[in-house]
This record gives structure tokens, C-alpha cells and sequence, in this order.
């Protein structure tokens, strides 16, 4: 059975998710960079096993990524899950998980990275927005994307309500890209996506749609 670590923040509603999509492969740990995250209780709750490593304990980014490799790798993990990890991740770090480090970012990337994506998509006037899941690479959100799911912005949308939506997305696409991995089928090549199984699609959406 393969395994996985998923690492959080705060709510924790992707790791809640993942947890409950009966994902082929054991989850060997929720390790959580905030004492105080949420989510932590939430695995717990599940049996799955928890750790804290408060960043705020390190007098560096680098101090606090070596902690947490080793604690990452005492699990020997196929995967790690970012799911609402709000740190960003020293060099090293990527390059030592890199090929089995995922992220999910709430926007259609490359648009709007780092943070407050709803509030950047609607100051941007786009007509969609969304939500991706892509290979972490030490750019930052600039990893290959592997699966995107878009919303319509609607006019009265403020970025609650946008938001909303876009998480809904967030908690169906990326339980599906872990399963692909975990199943064999996802792996990074060359720096590429390269997906089994994948099927060619055809179509287009408009928004708006005016009759
Ligand atoms: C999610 O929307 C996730 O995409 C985002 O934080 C939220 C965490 O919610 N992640 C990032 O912005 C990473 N740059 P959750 O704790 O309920 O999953």
C-alpha cells in the first residue's frame, strides 16, 4: 500500500477531502506548520496521526525545512500533499520531494499566485476563475500544472462567494489527481505532466452565455 503525507495550515477542508475519498494508499501523517490549524483535529478525529512543527520555533526558513523533511521522510512517503500549506518552501526542500510534492493553488494558474486569488481574479474583471493542482517545483505556483477546474465569476460575486465555489472545485479535483498518482498513472518526466489513461477533449465554454 502506498503512502502519503499531507501537510497544512489552517482548516484543513482539502486534507478533510483527501481523508475521506478512500484514496488508494494509507495517509502516514497530517503534519501542520500552525499548532492551532483546525485541521489538525479533524485528522485526528479520522486516526490519522498528527504532528506540529511551529515555524515560528526556527530562526530560519532552512531550519525549519530540515525539520520538517525529517519528519516527512521518518514516514517514508510516495506522495506529500500541500493542502492549505501557507509557507513557502526553501529550494532544497522542492528538490528533495520533487516528482511527488503536490500543490493546490485557488486560481486558474499561471494567473494570480501567491495569495488572495479570489479578490485578484475579481479585481482583474476575468469571467472565470478556478482552482489547479500542479507539480511543486521551486518556483513559486509555477510547477506543471496538472488539472484545473474553472467557475464562472458572477457579477454580485464578492470574494466569499467566489471563493465558495472555487473550493468546492478544490475538494473534487484534487482527491482525483491523488489518486492518480497513487495509482501509477501521474508522474513527472522531464520536468513534464505525463498522464495514462488521459483522453482528448473537445468543446468550448463561454461565459457569459447570452441567449
Ligand atoms: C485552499 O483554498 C487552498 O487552495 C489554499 O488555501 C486554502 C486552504 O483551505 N492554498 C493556497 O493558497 C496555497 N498557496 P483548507 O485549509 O480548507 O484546505
Amino acid at each position: 500500500m502506498k503512502r502519503y503525507v499531507i501537510l497544512i495550515s489552517g482548516r484543513g477542508s482539502n486534507m478533510e477531502s483527501l481523508l475521506d475519498a478512500g484514496l488508494p494508499g494509507n495517509c502516514a501523517a497530517v503534519i501542520s506548520n500552525r499548532p492551532e490549524a483546525a485541521g489538525l483535529a479533524a485528522a485526528a478525529s479520522r486516526g490519522v496521526a498528527t504532528r506540529a512543527i511551529d515555524h515560528r520555533g526556527f530562526a530560519t526558513r532552512e531550519a525549519f525545512d530540515a525539520d520538517l523533511a525529517a519528519e516527512i521522510e521518518r514516514h517514508a512517503p510516495d506522495l506529500v500533499l500541500l493542502a492549505g500549506f501557507m509557507r513557502i518552501l526553501t529550494d532544497d526542500f522542492v528538490r528533495r520531494f520533487e516528482g511527488r510534492l503536490l500543490n493546490i493553488h485557488p486560481s486558474l494558474l499561471p494567473l494570480f499566485p501567491g495569495v488572495r486569488t479570489h479578490a485578484q481574479a475579481l479585481a482583474a474583471g476575468v469571467r472565470l476563475h478556478g482552482c489547479s493542482v500542479h507539480f511543486v517545483t521551486p518556483a513559486l505556483d509555477g510547477g506543471p500544472i496538472i488539472a484545473q477546474a474553472a467557475v464562472p465569476v458572477q457579477a454580485d460575486d464578492d470574494a466569499e462567494t467566489l471563493g465558495r465555489r472555487v473550493l468546492a472545485e478544490e475538494h473534487r479535483i484534487y482527491p482525483r489527481v491523488a489518486r492518480w498518482f497513487l495509482d501509477g498513472r501521474l508522474r513527472l518526466v522531464g520536468g513534464r505532466v505525463c498522464l495514462e489513461g488521459e483522453t482528448a477533449v473537445s468543446g468550448s465554454l463561454h461565459v457569459p452565455q447570452i441567449a
